[in-house]
Protein backbone atom coordinates (compact mmCIF):
# COMPACT_ATOMS: atom_id res chain seq x y z
CA UNK A 1 0.00 0.00 0.00
CA UNK A 2 1.38 3.83 -0.86
CA UNK A 3 0.15 7.05 0.03
CA UNK A 4 1.00 9.31 -2.78
CA UNK A 5 0.29 13.44 -1.80
CA UNK A 6 1.45 15.47 -4.61
CA UNK A 7 -2.36 16.72 -5.18
CA UNK A 8 -1.64 18.02 -1.44
CA UNK A 9 1.56 19.06 -1.55
CA UNK A 10 2.62 22.91 -1.53
CA UNK A 11 4.83 22.02 -4.78
CA UNK A 12 0.81 21.71 -6.88
CA UNK A 13 -1.34 23.31 -4.37
CA UNK A 14 -2.02 26.65 -3.05
CA UNK A 15 -1.66 26.30 0.74
CA UNK A 16 -0.67 23.28 0.24
CA UNK A 17 1.07 20.66 3.29
CA UNK A 18 4.61 20.36 3.62
CA UNK A 19 5.14 16.27 4.52
CA UNK A 20 8.91 16.88 5.41
CA UNK A 21 7.62 19.62 8.09
CA UNK A 22 5.77 17.56 10.12
CA UNK A 23 6.07 18.33 13.33
CA UNK A 24 8.45 15.44 14.80
CA UNK A 25 7.67 15.60 18.45
CA UNK A 26 4.15 15.72 18.21
CA UNK A 27 3.85 12.78 16.33
CA UNK A 28 6.12 10.71 18.48
CA UNK A 29 4.36 11.75 21.34
CA UNK A 30 0.49 10.70 19.92
CA UNK A 31 2.09 7.81 18.11
CA UNK A 32 3.36 6.61 22.15
CA UNK A 33 -0.06 7.52 23.71
CA UNK A 34 -1.91 5.59 21.63
CA UNK A 35 0.59 2.49 21.28
CA UNK A 36 0.89 2.44 24.92
CA UNK A 37 -3.36 2.60 25.37
CA UNK A 38 -2.61 5.82 27.44
CA UNK A 39 -5.21 7.96 25.28
CA UNK A 40 -8.27 5.87 25.76
CA UNK A 41 -9.74 2.31 27.70
CA UNK A 42 -11.16 1.76 23.88
CA UNK A 43 -7.67 0.97 22.06
CA UNK A 44 -8.10 -2.85 22.42
CA UNK A 45 -8.67 -3.32 19.22
CA UNK A 46 -5.17 -2.08 18.23
CA UNK A 47 -4.06 -5.86 19.69
CA UNK A 48 -6.57 -7.53 16.89
CA UNK A 49 -4.35 -8.76 14.09
CA UNK A 50 -2.32 -9.70 16.42
CA UNK A 51 -3.50 -13.79 15.06
CA UNK A 52 -3.02 -15.09 18.96
CA UNK A 53 -5.79 -12.54 20.72
CA UNK A 54 -8.66 -13.64 18.11
CA UNK A 55 -9.42 -17.05 18.22
CA UNK A 56 -8.94 -17.92 14.66
CA UNK A 57 -9.39 -21.58 14.89
CA UNK A 58 -12.33 -21.54 17.09
CA UNK A 59 -13.60 -18.94 14.11
CA UNK A 60 -12.60 -21.28 10.97
CA UNK A 61 -14.14 -24.67 12.58
CA UNK A 62 -17.32 -22.89 13.51
CA UNK A 63 -17.47 -20.78 10.40
CA UNK A 64 -16.78 -24.17 7.91
CA UNK A 65 -19.62 -26.50 9.82
CA UNK A 66 -21.60 -23.50 9.21
CA UNK A 67 -21.17 -23.01 5.62
CA UNK A 68 -20.99 -26.98 5.34
CA UNK A 69 -24.66 -27.33 6.82
CA UNK A 70 -26.40 -24.13 6.08
CA UNK A 71 -27.88 -22.89 3.17
CA UNK A 72 -28.20 -19.33 4.25
CA UNK A 73 -26.01 -17.32 6.70
CA UNK A 74 -27.79 -14.16 7.95
CA UNK A 75 -26.16 -11.31 9.72
CA UNK A 76 -28.13 -9.19 12.58
CA UNK A 77 -26.86 -6.10 13.50
CA UNK A 78 -26.46 -2.26 12.86
CA UNK A 79 -23.49 0.51 12.85
CA UNK A 80 -20.13 -1.34 13.54
CA UNK A 81 -21.75 -4.60 13.95
CA UNK A 82 -22.69 -4.56 10.05
CA UNK A 83 -20.50 -2.46 8.07
CA UNK A 84 -17.41 -4.36 8.29
CA UNK A 85 -19.39 -7.84 7.61
CA UNK A 86 -20.90 -5.76 4.33
CA UNK A 87 -17.67 -4.68 3.07
CA UNK A 88 -15.71 -7.93 2.91
CA UNK A 89 -19.06 -9.73 1.65
CA UNK A 90 -18.72 -7.35 -1.36
CA UNK A 91 -15.12 -7.41 -2.25
CA UNK A 92 -15.18 -10.77 -1.97
CA UNK A 93 -18.13 -12.54 -3.01
CA UNK A 94 -20.76 -9.66 -4.74
CA UNK A 95 -18.47 -7.71 -6.84
CA UNK A 96 -16.84 -10.16 -8.36
CA UNK A 97 -20.30 -12.69 -8.88
CA UNK A 98 -18.33 -15.66 -6.65
CA UNK A 99 -20.45 -18.26 -6.16
CA UNK A 100 -19.58 -19.35 -2.43
CA UNK A 101 -22.27 -22.08 -2.09
CA UNK A 102 -24.35 -20.37 0.94
CA UNK A 103 -26.77 -17.21 0.65
CA UNK A 104 -25.20 -13.97 2.81
CA UNK A 105 -27.76 -12.07 4.01
CA UNK A 106 -26.77 -8.42 6.19
CA UNK A 107 -29.23 -6.98 7.70
CA UNK A 108 -28.52 -3.82 9.25
CA UNK A 109 -31.90 -1.97 8.92
CA UNK A 110 -35.63 -2.65 10.35
CA UNK A 111 -37.26 -2.09 7.26
CA UNK A 112 -39.91 -4.68 7.46
CA UNK A 113 -40.71 -4.53 4.22
CA UNK A 114 -37.46 -6.19 3.50
CA UNK A 115 -37.02 -8.09 7.01
CA UNK A 116 -40.51 -9.48 6.32
CA UNK A 117 -40.38 -10.93 3.14
CA UNK A 118 -36.66 -12.06 3.91
CA UNK A 119 -38.04 -14.44 6.61
CA UNK A 120 -40.50 -15.11 3.96
CA UNK A 121 -38.65 -16.11 1.43
CA UNK A 122 -35.85 -18.57 3.14
CA UNK A 123 -35.72 -22.14 4.03
CA UNK A 124 -35.27 -21.04 8.19
CA UNK A 125 -34.18 -24.83 8.54
CA UNK A 126 -31.57 -24.36 6.72
CA UNK A 127 -30.73 -20.83 8.16
CA UNK A 128 -27.90 -19.75 10.53
CA UNK A 129 -28.54 -16.06 12.15
CA UNK A 130 -25.56 -14.34 13.62
CA UNK A 131 -26.76 -11.66 16.15
CA UNK A 132 -24.11 -9.25 16.44
CA UNK A 133 -24.04 -6.58 19.05
CA UNK A 134 -21.35 -5.46 21.23
CA UNK A 135 -23.44 -3.51 23.80
CA UNK A 136 -26.01 -6.67 23.87
CA UNK A 137 -29.13 -4.04 24.06
CA UNK A 138 -29.70 -2.09 20.82
CA UNK A 139 -33.51 -2.16 19.73
CA UNK A 140 -32.55 -2.68 15.82
CA UNK A 141 -30.76 -5.41 16.17
CA UNK A 142 -32.98 -7.12 19.40
CA UNK A 143 -36.00 -7.01 17.15
CA UNK A 144 -34.73 -8.74 14.34
CA UNK A 145 -33.73 -11.56 16.78
CA UNK A 146 -37.24 -11.98 18.52
CA UNK A 147 -39.12 -11.65 15.01
CA UNK A 148 -36.30 -14.62 13.77
CA UNK A 149 -37.34 -16.30 16.75
CA UNK A 150 -40.71 -16.23 16.54
CA UNK A 151 -40.74 -17.27 13.26
CA UNK A 152 -38.63 -20.63 13.65
CA UNK A 153 -40.82 -21.17 16.93
CA UNK A 154 -44.19 -20.79 14.56
CA UNK A 155 -42.39 -23.74 12.22
CA UNK A 156 -41.56 -26.00 15.07
CA UNK A 157 -38.10 -25.40 14.35
CA UNK A 158 -35.31 -25.66 17.49
CA UNK A 159 -34.07 -22.34 16.85
CA UNK A 160 -31.28 -22.17 19.25
CA UNK A 161 -29.79 -24.32 16.87
CA UNK A 162 -30.04 -22.05 13.91
CA UNK A 163 -28.33 -18.83 16.25
CA UNK A 164 -24.87 -17.66 17.31
CA UNK A 165 -24.34 -14.79 19.47
CA UNK A 166 -21.24 -12.25 18.81
CA UNK A 167 -21.72 -9.81 22.07
CA UNK A 168 -20.03 -8.97 25.15
CA UNK A 169 -19.19 -11.61 27.65
CA UNK A 170 -21.46 -11.19 30.35
CA UNK A 171 -24.25 -9.25 29.43
CA UNK A 172 -28.18 -9.87 29.40
CA UNK A 173 -27.64 -11.40 25.53
CA UNK A 174 -24.64 -13.28 26.59
CA UNK A 175 -26.41 -14.86 29.73
CA UNK A 176 -29.78 -15.74 27.16
CA UNK A 177 -27.58 -17.45 25.05
CA UNK A 178 -25.38 -19.82 27.25
CA UNK A 179 -28.87 -20.44 28.88
CA UNK A 180 -30.27 -21.57 25.46
CA UNK A 181 -26.96 -23.45 24.63
CA UNK A 182 -26.60 -20.96 21.51
CA UNK A 183 -22.79 -20.93 20.56
CA UNK A 184 -21.53 -17.30 21.79
CA UNK A 185 -18.19 -15.18 20.57
CA UNK A 186 -16.98 -12.40 22.79
CA UNK A 187 -16.38 -8.73 21.45
CA UNK A 188 -13.53 -7.31 23.89
CA UNK A 189 -14.79 -4.89 26.32
CA UNK A 190 -12.03 -2.44 24.71
CA UNK A 191 -13.13 -2.96 21.11
CA UNK A 192 -15.87 -0.06 19.81
CA UNK A 193 -18.42 -1.22 17.33
CA UNK A 194 -16.87 0.47 14.56
CA UNK A 195 -13.08 -0.62 15.32
CA UNK A 196 -14.36 -4.10 15.52
CA UNK A 197 -14.26 -5.93 12.39
CA UNK A 198 -10.61 -8.17 13.10
CA UNK A 199 -12.68 -9.24 16.26
CA UNK A 200 -15.41 -12.30 15.67
CA UNK A 201 -18.29 -9.55 14.30
CA UNK A 202 -16.28 -9.55 11.12
CA UNK A 203 -14.21 -12.55 10.91
CA UNK A 204 -17.03 -15.15 11.88
CA UNK A 205 -19.37 -14.15 8.56
CA UNK A 206 -15.77 -13.97 6.55
CA UNK A 207 -14.76 -17.41 7.57
CA UNK A 208 -18.63 -18.50 6.36
CA UNK A 209 -18.08 -16.89 3.31
CA UNK A 210 -14.74 -18.62 2.71
CA UNK A 211 -12.34 -15.67 3.07
CA UNK A 212 -9.14 -15.93 4.31
CA UNK A 213 -8.97 -14.53 7.37
CA UNK A 214 -5.59 -15.20 8.23
CA UNK A 215 -4.15 -13.10 5.80
CA UNK A 216 -6.89 -11.03 6.35
CA UNK A 217 -5.20 -10.77 10.06
CA UNK A 218 -1.71 -10.61 8.39
CA UNK A 219 -2.40 -7.70 6.67
CA UNK A 220 -3.49 -5.86 9.16
CA UNK A 221 -0.45 -6.27 11.21
CA UNK A 222 1.31 -4.88 8.67
CA UNK A 223 -0.19 -1.79 8.78
CA UNK A 224 -0.29 -2.01 12.33
CA UNK A 225 3.60 -1.72 12.67
CA UNK A 226 3.76 0.96 9.63
CA UNK A 227 1.49 3.29 12.00
CA UNK A 228 3.76 2.90 15.03
CA UNK A 229 6.26 4.15 13.10
CA UNK A 230 8.03 7.63 14.31
CA UNK A 231 8.76 8.97 11.04
CA UNK A 232 6.90 10.49 8.28
CA UNK A 233 6.99 7.09 6.49
CA UNK A 234 3.91 6.26 9.07
CA UNK A 235 0.82 6.07 6.64
CA UNK A 236 -1.58 6.03 9.07
CA UNK A 237 -0.29 9.56 10.94
CA UNK A 238 0.73 11.38 7.66
CA UNK A 239 -2.90 10.90 6.32
CA UNK A 240 -4.35 12.39 9.08
CA UNK A 241 -2.14 15.43 9.19
CA UNK A 242 -2.90 16.57 5.80
CA UNK A 243 -6.56 15.96 6.71
CA UNK A 244 -6.15 17.86 10.06
CA UNK A 245 -4.26 20.55 8.07
CA UNK A 246 -6.77 20.66 5.56
CA UNK A 247 -9.33 20.87 7.61
CA UNK A 248 -7.54 23.73 9.65
CA UNK A 249 -7.88 26.02 5.33
CA UNK A 250 -11.74 25.15 5.85
CA UNK A 251 -11.69 21.49 3.88
CA UNK A 252 -15.01 20.40 5.85
CA UNK A 253 -15.19 17.55 4.00
CA UNK A 254 -13.16 14.78 2.73
CA UNK A 255 -14.15 12.73 -0.39
CA UNK A 256 -13.76 9.27 -0.42
CA UNK A 257 -13.56 7.72 -4.09
CA UNK A 258 -12.30 4.37 -4.92
CA UNK A 259 -11.47 3.11 -8.42
CA UNK A 260 -12.82 -0.03 -8.10
CA UNK A 261 -16.15 -2.02 -7.32
CA UNK A 262 -14.54 -4.02 -5.13
CA UNK A 263 -14.17 -1.18 -2.65
CA UNK A 264 -17.19 0.32 -3.24
CA UNK A 265 -17.58 0.16 0.48
CA UNK A 266 -15.11 1.28 1.55
CA UNK A 267 -16.19 4.88 1.57
CA UNK A 268 -19.57 3.37 3.24
CA UNK A 269 -17.02 1.50 6.15
CA UNK A 270 -14.94 4.76 6.69
CA UNK A 271 -17.55 7.08 6.88
CA UNK A 272 -18.84 5.68 9.78
CA UNK A 273 -14.97 5.92 11.41
CA UNK A 274 -14.51 8.96 10.39
CA UNK A 275 -17.83 10.17 10.89
CA UNK A 276 -18.96 9.00 14.24
CA UNK A 277 -15.69 8.92 16.00
CA UNK A 278 -14.71 12.50 14.94
CA UNK A 279 -17.70 14.34 15.01
CA UNK A 280 -17.47 15.66 18.49
CA UNK A 281 -19.28 18.64 20.41
CA UNK A 282 -16.32 18.57 23.29
CA UNK A 283 -12.84 18.14 23.13
CA UNK A 284 -10.98 15.82 26.04
CA UNK A 285 -11.22 19.05 28.57
CA UNK A 286 -14.71 19.96 28.03
CA UNK A 287 -14.18 23.06 25.58
CA UNK A 288 -16.90 23.28 23.03
CA UNK A 289 -15.50 22.98 19.77
CA UNK A 290 -18.02 21.01 16.95
CA UNK A 291 -14.92 19.19 15.39
CA UNK A 292 -15.20 17.02 12.77
CA UNK A 293 -14.82 16.06 8.81
CA UNK A 294 -17.58 15.15 6.77
CA UNK A 295 -17.01 12.22 5.07
CA UNK A 296 -18.71 11.69 1.79
CA UNK A 297 -19.10 8.12 0.17
CA UNK A 298 -18.27 8.77 -3.53
CA UNK A 299 -17.14 5.82 -6.09
CA UNK A 300 -14.88 6.37 -9.38
CA UNK A 301 -15.73 6.26 -12.22
CA UNK A 302 -19.24 6.31 -12.11
CA UNK A 303 -19.50 9.96 -10.04
CA UNK A 304 -16.96 11.38 -12.53
CA UNK A 305 -20.36 11.70 -14.40
CA UNK A 306 -22.44 12.88 -10.82
CA UNK A 307 -20.49 14.84 -8.40
CA UNK A 308 -17.20 15.55 -9.52
CA UNK A 309 -18.44 18.58 -11.14
CA UNK A 310 -19.11 19.58 -7.78
CA UNK A 311 -15.52 19.12 -6.27
CA UNK A 312 -13.94 20.68 -9.31
CA UNK A 313 -15.55 23.61 -9.36
CA UNK A 314 -17.99 23.94 -6.37
CA UNK A 315 -16.92 25.52 -2.86
CA UNK A 316 -13.62 24.95 -2.32
CA UNK A 317 -14.17 23.23 1.26
CA UNK A 318 -13.09 19.47 0.30
CA UNK A 319 -9.95 17.16 -0.29
CA UNK A 320 -10.80 13.98 -1.77
CA UNK A 321 -9.01 11.03 -1.01
CA UNK A 322 -8.77 8.22 -3.91
CA UNK A 323 -7.83 4.71 -3.29
CA UNK A 324 -6.74 3.41 -6.63
CA UNK A 325 -5.59 -0.45 -7.29
CA UNK A 326 -3.08 -1.36 -9.18
CA UNK A 327 -3.27 -4.86 -10.61
CA UNK A 328 -6.75 -6.43 -11.29
CA UNK A 329 -7.71 -10.37 -11.09
CA UNK A 330 -9.53 -10.64 -14.53
CA UNK A 331 -9.30 -8.02 -17.39
CA UNK A 332 -10.09 -7.80 -21.15
CA UNK A 333 -8.42 -6.14 -24.09
CA UNK A 334 -10.60 -4.14 -26.47
CA UNK A 335 -10.79 -5.27 -29.99
CA UNK A 336 -12.53 -3.26 -32.54
CA UNK A 337 -12.38 -2.10 -35.88
CA UNK A 338 -14.68 0.60 -35.96
CA UNK A 339 -13.27 3.94 -36.88
CA UNK A 340 -15.19 6.08 -34.50
CA UNK A 341 -13.22 3.62 -31.06
CA UNK A 342 -9.86 3.43 -32.83
CA UNK A 343 -8.88 4.99 -29.34
CA UNK A 344 -9.82 2.22 -27.82
CA UNK A 345 -8.55 -0.70 -29.54
CA UNK A 346 -5.62 -2.52 -27.85
CA UNK A 347 -7.05 -0.97 -24.52
CA UNK A 348 -8.21 -3.41 -21.09
CA UNK A 349 -11.12 -1.94 -19.35
CA UNK A 350 -8.05 -1.53 -16.28
CA UNK A 351 -6.03 0.26 -18.93
CA UNK A 352 -9.18 2.50 -19.25
CA UNK A 353 -10.18 3.43 -15.42
CA UNK A 354 -6.72 3.74 -14.83
CA UNK A 355 -6.33 6.77 -17.13
CA UNK A 356 -9.50 8.00 -15.53
CA UNK A 357 -8.33 8.31 -11.89
CA UNK A 358 -4.74 9.60 -13.33
CA UNK A 359 -6.95 12.37 -15.20
CA UNK A 360 -9.40 13.13 -12.48
CA UNK A 361 -6.44 13.46 -9.66
CA UNK A 362 -4.38 15.37 -12.24
CA UNK A 363 -7.92 18.09 -13.21
CA UNK A 364 -8.05 18.02 -9.70
CA UNK A 365 -4.50 19.44 -9.05
CA UNK A 366 -4.69 21.98 -11.75
CA UNK A 367 -7.75 23.23 -10.63
CA UNK A 368 -5.90 23.61 -6.86
CA UNK A 369 -8.17 20.89 -5.20
CA UNK A 370 -6.35 19.40 -2.57
CA UNK A 371 -6.44 15.07 -3.36
CA UNK A 372 -3.99 12.54 -2.36
CA UNK A 373 -3.76 8.60 -3.17
CA UNK A 374 -4.12 5.32 -1.04
CA UNK A 375 -2.87 2.71 -3.50
CA UNK A 376 -3.49 -0.81 -3.10
CA UNK A 377 -1.52 -3.37 -4.99
CA UNK A 378 -3.88 -5.60 -5.64
CA UNK A 379 -7.30 -6.44 -4.00
CA UNK A 380 -6.87 -9.72 -1.92
CA UNK A 381 -7.12 -10.37 1.94
CA UNK A 382 -3.56 -9.05 2.79
CA UNK A 383 -4.51 -5.47 1.04
CA UNK A 384 -7.93 -5.25 2.33
CA UNK A 385 -6.71 -6.17 6.21
CA UNK A 386 -3.53 -3.28 5.66
CA UNK A 387 -6.50 -0.69 3.96
CA UNK A 388 -8.99 -1.63 7.09
CA UNK A 389 -6.11 -0.73 10.15
CA UNK A 390 -5.25 1.96 8.38
CA UNK A 391 -8.52 3.63 8.27
CA UNK A 392 -8.53 3.00 11.97
CA UNK A 393 -5.53 3.88 12.77
CA UNK A 394 -5.99 7.36 10.79
CA UNK A 395 -9.34 8.16 12.28
CA UNK A 396 -7.34 7.43 15.81
CA UNK A 397 -4.44 9.98 15.33
CA UNK A 398 -7.21 12.35 13.76
CA UNK A 399 -8.83 11.97 17.16
CA UNK A 400 -5.73 12.75 18.79
CA UNK A 401 -5.08 15.79 16.40
CA UNK A 402 -8.44 16.96 17.54
CA UNK A 403 -8.17 16.24 20.63
CA UNK A 404 -11.01 14.38 21.13
CA UNK A 405 -12.86 11.61 22.22
CA UNK A 406 -12.48 9.29 19.10
CA UNK A 407 -13.96 6.17 21.08
CA UNK A 408 -17.60 7.31 22.14
CA UNK A 409 -20.77 8.47 20.28
CA UNK A 410 -22.80 10.75 22.89
CA UNK A 411 -25.16 11.67 19.65
CA UNK A 412 -25.71 8.08 18.38
CA UNK A 413 -26.45 7.40 22.31
CA UNK A 414 -29.05 10.25 22.38
CA UNK A 415 -30.98 9.45 19.66
CA UNK A 416 -31.00 5.57 21.17
CA UNK A 417 -32.07 7.13 24.73
CA UNK A 418 -35.09 8.58 23.13
CA UNK A 419 -36.37 5.65 21.11
CA UNK A 420 -35.97 3.68 24.49
CA UNK A 421 -38.21 5.95 26.33
CA UNK A 422 -40.77 6.14 22.99
CA UNK A 423 -41.09 2.57 23.78
CA UNK A 424 -41.37 3.12 27.59
CA UNK A 425 -38.16 1.36 28.88
CA UNK A 426 -37.95 1.88 32.42
CA UNK A 427 -35.44 4.15 33.32
CA UNK A 428 -35.22 6.01 30.43
CA UNK A 429 -37.43 9.31 31.37
CA UNK A 430 -40.33 10.71 30.06
CA UNK A 431 -38.78 12.06 26.73
CA UNK A 432 -41.85 10.03 24.83
CA UNK A 433 -44.33 12.74 25.59
CA UNK A 434 -41.97 15.50 24.14
CA UNK A 435 -41.80 13.62 21.22
CA UNK A 436 -44.92 13.07 20.50
CA UNK A 437 -45.83 16.51 20.88
CA UNK A 438 -43.00 17.49 18.79
CA UNK A 439 -44.41 14.74 15.80
CA UNK A 440 -47.90 16.58 16.18
CA UNK A 441 -46.38 19.84 15.00
CA UNK A 442 -48.52 21.60 12.44
CA UNK A 443 -45.48 23.25 10.85
CA UNK A 444 -45.96 21.79 7.70
CA UNK A 445 -47.55 22.04 3.87
CA UNK A 446 -49.19 18.84 2.38
CA UNK A 447 -49.07 18.33 -1.23
CA UNK A 448 -52.64 18.71 -2.46
O1 LIG B 1 -19.52 2.12 16.31
C1 LIG B 1 -20.40 2.05 17.14
O2 LIG B 1 -20.16 1.96 18.35
C2 LIG B 1 -21.86 2.03 16.71
O3 LIG B 1 -22.02 2.31 15.37
C3 LIG B 1 -22.45 0.66 17.02
O4 LIG B 1 -21.76 -0.32 16.29
C4 LIG B 1 -23.94 0.60 16.68
O5 LIG B 1 -24.63 1.62 17.31
C5 LIG B 1 -24.52 -0.75 17.10
O6 LIG B 1 -24.28 -0.99 18.46
P1 LIG B 1 -24.20 -2.43 19.04
O7 LIG B 1 -23.06 -3.14 18.38
O8 LIG B 1 -24.01 -2.26 20.49
O9 LIG B 1 -25.50 -3.10 18.71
Amino acid sequence: MRLEYAGVSKEYIKDGVNVDAIPASARERRVKAIYAKKSSNMLDWLDLPLVDQVDVDKILDVGEKIADKFENFVVLGIGGSALGVRLLKDAFVDSINRDIGINVYVCDNIDSDNFVTLLDKLNLKKTMFDVITKSGGTSETLTQMLMAIDRMKRKNIDWSKHLVVTTTEGNDLWKFATENDIPTFAIPVGVGGRYSVLSPVGLLPAAVMGIDIVSLLNGANISRANSARLDKTNLAYTSAYINFEMLKKGMNSLVVMPYSDRLRLVPEFFAQLWAESLGKKVDRHGNVVYAGQTPIKTLGVTDQHSQLQMYSEGPRDKVIMFISVDRVSYDEVVETELPFTSHLTGVSMHTLIEHEYNSTAYSLTTLGRPNYTVALDRVEEKTMGQLIFYMEMMTAYMGEMLDIDAYNQPGVELSKIYTKACLHMKGYGDYAKAINEFKKNKSKFTLE
